[in-house]
């Protein structure tokens, strides 16, 4: 007798938090839109089901994105009411309002061009690599996967260096409330964060109302789409700390998983020493491997047939990106990293269509400028070992929060 596929709940069993391929695998096989009694969302796993999700925005909702699947306890409630108003941004918005929201941050986000920042990418990596490199022996993570896209995201929006260790506390807040699975009292603690952050965003808005400064959030207070209102205080409060948290978590685990994933095989990391142009089609299959974003939730707007399943109005939706990109259906050998695979970058770590990602060639050039940098100063970059990669219990976002790596000093 067969057994009966896995539940996707299980995602927070210990062996699939470190390695939640398997599981992946065996939904797309045995139930590819599975309906999870835990947490009330639908899971689509198949590459073919994601993209017809992604690029069919009129029929798949964004609205309500990040609503926990799970209502929230009243006293994760109450300590929110304490706050802003969440309202969408972007990423939890539909059109029309999307459309006016992309225009104006699209706008503001060319003013600070990407390539324009550059050498400022580069000068924050090297201090920060300059901080470890004659030690012989680092954590990655806490040395430069999560400084460096903080402190760019931060210098893009105009917030200080010195604020940058409670803006990290706050986003980790932010991870786990979204996960929804931590004890209430924890949930709790969270939630008094993300009313922090909101109110330290607050603080910078109407100082630039005061007096507009050459940065990301004088630039959103200003952009204006055609003839509709410019952005008001509270829209601009969660597109900010949207903003903050797509720039810093996500691009700290692209650069966390791309090392994993070439660590763990020597002789790829030793290519791209020898081949440095390699590095961008490296980031792309990291990108399809073991992507950040794991997934995104949609809601349907009337009853539709997915995958062959019937999917009432309003049911909400888990789309696996990550599941998508491993699936033998799109990719050749998915389960193999290959930066040299013909159709690099055909993965779905950045989203499709209306939604895809505004941040990605931002997010490209910073771990591509941090991996030359890490080549270039640590020879002999290897793994420590018997030190085991961890991974947070979160099914949207993956990536270690500890890299304990070592290499041979000059
Ligand atoms: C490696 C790093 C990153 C990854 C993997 C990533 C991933 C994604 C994904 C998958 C989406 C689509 C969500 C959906 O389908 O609903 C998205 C949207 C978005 N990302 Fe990123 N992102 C990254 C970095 C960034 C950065 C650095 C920024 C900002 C500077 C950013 C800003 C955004 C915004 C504003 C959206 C919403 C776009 C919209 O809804 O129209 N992201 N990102």
């Amino acid at each position: 007798m067969s057994t009966p596929p896995p539940a996707f709940s299980s995602r927070f069993e210990p062996r699939y938090v470190e390695d939640p391929y398997p599981l992946y695998a065996r939904l797309r096989q045995e139930a590819p839109v599975q309906f999870s009694e835990e947490l009330h969302l639908w899971v689509v796993s198949r590459y073919e089901d994601v993209k017809t999700v992604l690029l069919n925005p009129g029929d798949f909702l964004s609205a309500n994105a990040f609503r926990n699947p799970v209502p929230p306890a009243p006293e994760v409630l109450e300590a929110l009411a304490e706050g802003y108003p969440q309202v969408p941004a972007l990423v939890d918005d539909d059109p029309p309002n999307h459309t006016r929201m992309r225009v104006i941050v699209t706008k503001a986000l060319a003013h600070h061009r990407v390539s324009a920042m550059e050498p400022r990418v580069r000068a924050i990596a090297s201090e920060l690599v300059d901080a470890f490199a004659r030690e012989g022996r680092a954590d990655l993570v806490e040395g430069l996967a999560f400084p460096l896209p903080a402190r760019v995201i931060g210098a893009i929006l105009g917030l200080p260096d010195s604020d940058l260790e409670r803006l990290k506390a706050w986003t980790e807040d932010l991870v786990t409330l979204s996960a929804g699975n931590a004890p209430v009292p924890r949930q709790v603690e969270c939630a008094r964060g993300l009313v922090a952050i909101q109110k330290y965003l607050a603080g910078h808005i109407s100082e630039r109302r005061r007096a507009p400064k050459d940065d990301l959030i004088s630039a959103l207070i200003e952009a204006r789409h055609e003839d509709t209102p410019p952005l008001s205080d509270v829209e601009l409060i969660s597109l900010l700390s949207m903003l903050h948290f797509a720039g810093h978590e996500t691009t700290a685990n692209l650069l966390g998983n791309l090392l994993v994933m070439l660590l763990r095989e020597p002789e790829r990391l030793e290519a791209l020493r020898q081949d440095t142009r390699l590095i961008p089609s490296a980031i792309e299959e990291a990108l399809r491997f073991d992507a950040p974003v794991q997934g995104m939730m949609r809601t349907t707007r009337s009853a539709v047939t997915l995958g062959g399943v019937a999917l009432p109005e309003g049911a909400r939706l888990l789309i696996l990106y990550a599941s998508a990109n491993r699936d033998g259906a799109a990719f050749h050998a998915p389960d193999q990293a290959d930066p040299r695979r013909p159709d690099v970058g055909r993965h779905l770590g950045f989203g499709l269509g209306i939604h895809y990602c505004i941040g990605a060639p931002l997010a490209r050039m910073e771990v591509r400028i941090a991996l030359e940098l890490l080549l270039e100063r640590l020879p002999g970059l290897r793994l420590a070992p018997g030190s085991p990669v961890l991974y947070l219990p979160n099914f949207l976002h993956r990536g270690p929060r500890r890299l304990l790596v070592e290499w041979d000093p000059a």
